[in-house]
C-alpha cells in the first residue's frame, strides 16, 4: 500500500479512525472524510503518512464528485475507496415513533456510499484501482432492533455485488466487509425509537472485538481485494446456516442482541 492515495469515509472515529492509522503505518496517502473536522484534524496530525482532511456530511450528494475531485487535485490519482462511514438504530419496529430514522439509516449507509462509489469510478478505472465498503453481519441476515439498519446494509450487499460483475474485466476489485460486533461509538449514537442517540452503549464492550482489531483484520482483506470478509465464526457459519437452518440463525441474532454481545 506504500504511497497508494486512498479515500476513506467515516475516518473520524471508531473502525475508520483505527483503519487510517492503519493504512498511513503502511504508507497509503490519505483523503479523511467525515463531518467533525477536530476529529479529523487531529487524526491528521497523529498520522506518520501524508494525509488530508475534507470534512463533508456525506447525505449532501450533490458534494460527492467534488470529494473524489479533491482527492484528484491533491494527489493525482485515486488506487482506494474505502466506503465505512455509517450509522445505526436500535429499536423494534413497533416501538418506532420516528420513522425518519429508517430513511436517515439508509440515506448515511446507502445512498452517500453508492453515490460516492459511482463518482469515484472513473479515477478507479484509471488506476486499476479497488473499492472496499464497510457492511456488516447484519447485511446477510435479520438481526432484531436493527431492521433499518439491515435493509441499509442488505442494500450495500446488494449493490456492490452487482457493481463488482460490471466491473469484471476492468482491474477494479470490490471488496465487502462484514464486520461483528466492534466496541465504537456507533452504539452510544445510535437512534432510538424517538430517532434521538441513545446517549450510553447497550453492548457489553468487554465481550467485543476492538476498532484495532477489527480494522487490523479488514486491512488484510483490503490488500488482497478479497471477495468478502466475515467478521467472526459465528458469521461465517451463519452463511451456512442460513441455507440449511434458518430457524438456527434466527435463534443466534435473537441471542446476540438480547445478551448484548
Ligand atoms: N461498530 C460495530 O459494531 C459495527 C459492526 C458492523 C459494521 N459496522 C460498520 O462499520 C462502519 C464504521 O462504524 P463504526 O462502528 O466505526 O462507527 P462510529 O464510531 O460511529 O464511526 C462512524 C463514522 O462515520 C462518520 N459518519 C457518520 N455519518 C456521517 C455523515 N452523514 N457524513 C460523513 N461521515 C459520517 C462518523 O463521523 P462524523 O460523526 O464526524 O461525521 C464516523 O467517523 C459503519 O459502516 C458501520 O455500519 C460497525
Amino acid at each position: 500500500m506504500d504511497g497508494e492515495v486512498v479515500l476513506l469515509t467515516g475516518a473520524s472515529e471508531g473502525i475508520g479512525r483505527a483503519l487510517a492509522h492503519q493504512l498511513s503505518a503502511r504508507g497509503a496517502r490519505l483523503m479523511l472524510v467525515a463531518r467533525n473536522r477536530e476529529r479529523l484534524d487531529s487524526l491528521v496530525a497523529e498520522l506518520p503518512s501524508p494525509a488530508f482532511a475534507y470534512p463533508l456530511d456525506l447525505t449532501e450528494l450533490d458534494q460527492l464528485p467534488k470529494l473524489v475531485e479533491a482527492a484528484l487535485a491533491q494527489f493525482g490519482r485515486l488506487d482506494r475507496l474505502i466506503l465505512n462511514a455509517g450509522i445505526t438504530m436500535w429499536s423494534t419496529v413497533e416501538a418506532l415513533t420516528d420513522l425518519s430514522v429508517l430513511e436517515r439509516v439508509m440515506r448515511v449507509n446507502y445512498l452517500a456510499t453508492a453515490h460516492l462509489a459511482h463518482a469515484a469510478l472513473p479515477a478507479l478505472k484509471q488506476s486499476r484501482g479497488h473499492i472496499a465498503v464497510v457492511s456488516s453481519l447484519t447485511g446477510l441476515t435479520g438481526v432484531p432492533t436493527r431492521s433499518g439498519y439491515c435493509a441499509s446494509k442488505h442494500a450495500v450487499m446488494g449493490f456492490f455485488d452487482a457493481l463488482r460483475i460490471e466491473l469484471r474485466g476492468s482491474g477494479v476489485d470490490v471488496t465487502v466487509l462484514c464486520p461483528d460486533f466492534v466496541v465504537t461509538q456507533t452504539h452510544k449514537r445510535a437512534m432510538g425509537a424517538d430517532g434521538q442517540p441513545l446517549g450510553q452503549t447497550p453492548m457489553q464492550e468487554s465481550k467485543i472485538m476492538t476498532a484495532e482489531q477489527c480494522a487490523r483484520a479488514m486491512v488484510r482483506a483490503i490488500e488482497k481485494r478479497q471477495r468478502l470478509w466475515l467478521g467472526s465464526f459465528r458469521g461465517r457459519l451463519g452463511r451456512w446456516l442460513k441455507l440449511l437452518a434458518p430457524g438456527l440463525i434466527d435463534g443466534i441474532a435473537a441471542r446476540a442482541i438480547a445478551r448484548r454481545h
